[in-house]
């Protein structure tokens, strides 16, 4: 009897077993049928990150990844530093199987928070500088993406043909963003091997903007702005203190020059989030994150604002006007 009832409950067990095993099929095949998890975490709110994160969803799509394939656990962390730590911590813990960082203190965040999940950077100026990674052709960490390096060389060009008579140039950005002091580095060289004086001025925080453009625009002729994410998230406070001086900004991105700045040679926003999105889906299908070489993008367009050259008493001559992208009226 009590060898019966043994076997009864041996028997009882293997069938339920059996039974889930039907339910939850093991392994590999259990991720076949489970959408993928992307986590993907944006340092702020602005324009230009936000049609990155379309572009992203949209090369995700166009790699085969709709809403059915995968869910994204997006977290924005609205420009605080200590919340790109706890959130970029909760999306390794979210057992996330890629995380996206869009702009680099995200992916910054990311990269600290794991040396295993793959980190795909959304649009890092100078992924080398922000140590990231060691080699752009060959990553060999947890870490590769896509690079926005802006046309600064063109950009000057710009603004020696619109403002021939600016001879001092200030430049404005965050001392924490990593992206911004290779660029201003950058342009600082080009634009005095060009015969520019520039004033270089350094904000903590956004806090910081409507003084610093006073007292800097009271010394410069124009104002540059390298890709700076607090600067673009607090651009209109930039546009009002500019205005008021009637002094021209030349931004580096499309959505800055549409929201009251001058001209600039730009990179599409949406295309570098595509990209982005099509790596991220590489990834997914199983290449190894080391192997794939940084994708940069630095070839440019220029833009102009009709509007803002109006106002400023610019013309803006044709061969430009027929050579841009898009002129806002
Ligand atoms: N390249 C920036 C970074 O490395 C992010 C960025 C992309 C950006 N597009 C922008 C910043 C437009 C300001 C404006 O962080």
């Amino acid at each position: 009897m009590i060898k019966n009832k043994r076997l009864l409950t041996i028997i009882c067990l293997a069938l339920v077993v059996a039974i889930a095993s039907l339910f939850f099929p093991k392994g590999q095949e259990a991720k076949k049928d489970e959408p993928a998890k992307v986590g993907v975490l944006q340092f702020v709110t602005h324009e230009a990150l936000d049609e990155i994160y379309r572009g992203i969803q949209a090369g995700l799509a166009e790699s085969g990844y709709d809403d059915k394939k995968l869910t994204i656990d997006f977290l924005n962390a609205e420009g605080d530093q200590s919340k790109v730590q706890t959130m970029s911590q909760t999306l390794v813990n979210n057992g996330n199987q890629v995380l996206v960082g869009i702009a680099t203190p995200a992916a910054q965040g990311l990269a600290n928070a794991s040396k295993d999940i793959p980190v795909i950077m959304g649009a890092v100026t100078d992924p080398v500088g922000a140590n990231l990674v060691k080699d752009l052709k060959k990553p060999g960490g947890n870490v590769t993406g896509v690079s926005d390096r802006t046309p600064i060389g063109a950009q000057i060009e710009l603004m020696k043909t619109l403002t021939p008579d600016v001879k001092t140039v200030g430049v404005l950005y965050t001392s924490s963003e990593d992206n911004s002091k290779s660029q201003v580095e950058e342009f600082t060289k080009l634009a005095e091997e060009k015969g520019y004086k520039v004033e270089a001025y350094s904000v903590p925080s956004t806090n910081e903007i409507t003084t610093t453009m006073n007292v800097m625009l009271s010394k410069v002729d124009a104002v540059w702005l390298p890709l700076d994410n607090t600067i673009a998230s607090a651009f209109a406070t930039v546009v009002s203190a500019a205005k008021e001086a009637k002094k021209p900004i030349f931004p580096s991105v499309d959505t800055m020059v549409k929201e009251g700045g001058l001209a600039s040679v730009v990179i599409n926003q949406y295309e570098l989030g595509v990209a982005t999105g099509k790596m991220v889906a590489k990834v997914l299908d199983g290449q190894k994150v080391g192997d794939l070489p940084v994708e940069i993008f630095a070839e440019g367009q220029p833009v102009v604002n009709q509007k803002v050259a109006k106002e400023l008493g610019i013309a803006i001559p044709e061969d430009v006007l027929k050579t841009a992208v898009e002129v806002i009226k």
